[in-house]
């Protein structure tokens, strides 16, 4: 490749302003460039890696090795590979997308190769966004419509069983009759949870106090018996935030109760709420002042294989879980455009992030 004219930087610089990660070897399979993004991506120090062979510090990365490996022996080239990539630091993966190509001289011998590794976290986690949002909309249309079928049948039989409870005398009877109404009503409970995921909801909105708001969640939920410890950590400097100040309550009381749900006894709910000036997101792309909340507990913790189907209607690990909580969290939080963010990790806890637009 011939320049016609030079530019005004050096191909050094322009390697390293890259948003991809660059990473070349030599003829020996040893480290020769290592860029900055490249860095940031797999979280491995250049100083470290420069100069040594490539298998020493990406071991837990051996598809990059066996590519370049390939493309430099064989000549073999990857165009876009996706792969799940390994942090050393974290111990994250992230998906990726991997094209190599080999390296030549001026006489066009074979001098290396090279790989360039581009993060897909965002496009994924984008993907995942609108695939989800297609399903729930679904979801809720024909769970709408199949709560109602339901309801109008269900009371009519609780309300027989009822009838028939004032007629019989025998205690043992009626002792199942009570049955059939404690279930109707549960079953009468998931219902309502259903439709009020459904429904398309208007916000009453108006400006309120998001610490008090939490404090009565609280209220309601720390009773004598669960015996877990609330610690709160309020920013005092967090104005009145306008929104409907009923379904924010239904959002915080269901993760509040998820988090008491996955304690043990003694377990810790950390609440944690925080002032934030800029604010980017992948999904809406919103920027601007937002608050958030943070609901924190040390927990079981949510499989990562479970993740992606918490804010599924009826998702539920637990035997008398309705699975419907995350699900009417997430709308709720749409509706008021904010966002919802979830971080677990099994056996150590899970800390739910609500993010709330200030006025
Ligand atoms: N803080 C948490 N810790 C551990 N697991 C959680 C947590 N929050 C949610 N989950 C998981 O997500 C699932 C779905 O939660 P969701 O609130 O939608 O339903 P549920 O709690 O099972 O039932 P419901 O809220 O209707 O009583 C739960 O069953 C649980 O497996
Ligand atoms: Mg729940």
């Amino acid at each position: 490749m011939t320049q016609t004219k030079k530019p005004p930087f050096s191909f050094e610089d322009l390697l390293e302003s890259l948003a991809e990660g660059v990473i070349a070897v030599d003829t020996e399979m040893k480290v020769c460039v290592f860029n900055q993004s490249g860095e940031k991506l797999l979280e491995v120090s250049r100083s470290l890696v420069l100069g040594k062979p490539l298998g020493e510090y990406f071991k837990r990365n051996p598809k990059i090795i066996e590519m370049l490996k390939e493309t430099l022996e064989e000549g073999r080239l990857y165009a876009e590979y996706e792969e799940k990539l390994f942090r050393r630091i974290t111990g994250d993966t992230i998906p990726a997308s991997i094209t190599t190509s080999q390296l030549f001289d001026a006489e066009g011998n074979v001098k290396g190769a090279a790989a360039l590794i581009r993060d897909l976290s965002g496009i994924k986690s984008l993907e995942e966004g609108t695939l989800r949002k297609e399903r729930l909309a679904y979801l809720g249309t024909f769970a709408a419509n199949l709560a109602h079928e339901i309801k109008n049948p269900l009371s009519g039989m609780r309300g027989a069983a009822q009838l028939l409870s004032r007629r019989i005398s025998d205690p043992g009877h009626t002792e199942y009759l009570e049955v059939i109404m404690k279930e109707a009503d549960r079953l009468n409970t998931i219902l309502n949870g259903m439709l009020d995921f459904a429904r398309p909801s208007k916000l009453r909105k108006k400006p309120f106090n998001i610490h008090q708001a939490l404090d009565s969640v609280v209220f309601l939920l720390n009773d004598a018996s669960s015996r877990s410890i609330f610690l709160k950590s309020y920013d005092p400097s967090i104005p009145d935030i306008s929104g409907d100040e009923n379904q924010l309550k239904q959002v915080f009381l269901n993760l509040v109760k998820n988090a008491k749900e996955a304690l043990s006894e003694g377990g810790i709910i950390q609440l944690t709420t925080r002032a934030i000036t800029e604010f980017h997101l992948v999904e809406g792309g919103s920027a601007g002042r937002m608050v958030s909340i943070e609901i924190k507990d040390n927990g079981c913790g949510i499989k990562p294989e479970d993740m992606e189907k918490i804010f599924t209607p009826f998702f539920t690990t637990k035997q008398k879980g309705s699975g419907l909580g995350m699900a009417i969290t997430l709308k709720i939080v749409k509706e008021h455009g904010g966002h919802l963010k979830i971080d677990s990790a099994p056996g150590k806890g899970t800390a739910a992030t609500v993010y709330l637009p200030l006025a």
